[in-house]
């Protein structure tokens, strides 16, 4: 029983908890929607297997503007906990130290896609 509780209700509870999250946490810079307008930082629909730091538009600092690497859950991962250690030059101002947070933000990342 444990266990069909953990398949049937764990995905669908940390999917809930990701968007709480994002709203919290990154909503204020980011919107994450279709279409939707940057802030102070860039839209993140389907972000990740996109290229860093091309959506048209954006005024991203330089190691975001020349990196060719696309973004996966690993890569968000270390962003997420230390935005300084992918690119040292960037300006945005987060980290989260909980690995279980950031699980949960990414995996509510990869729900915002076609
Ligand atoms: C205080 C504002 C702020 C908050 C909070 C913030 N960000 Fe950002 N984010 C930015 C800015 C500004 C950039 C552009 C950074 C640059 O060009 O150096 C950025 C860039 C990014 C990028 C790179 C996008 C691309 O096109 O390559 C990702 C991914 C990202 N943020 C995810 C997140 C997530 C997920 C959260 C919440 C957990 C978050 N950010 C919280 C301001 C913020």
């Amino acid at each position: 029983m444990l266990c069909v509780w953990f398949v049937t209700c764990a995905p669908a509870f940390a999917d809930s908890n990701g968007e709480a999250l994002f709203k919290a946490q990154c909503n204020v810079c980011h919107t994450v929607e279709k279409g939707g307008e940057k802030r102070q930082g860039p839209n993140l629909w389907a972000i990740l297997g996109r290229t860093v730091g091309s959506i048209d538009g954006f005024p991203y600092s330089n190691g975001l503007k020349e990196a060719d690497w696309t973004w996966t859950s690993e890569r968000m991962d270390q962003w997420l906990a230390n935005p300084h250690s992918v690119f040292s030059d960037t300006y945005m101002l987060y980290a989260q130290k909980d690995p279980g947070v950031r699980g949960q933000i990414i995996s509510y990342l990869e729900t915002k896609t076609d």
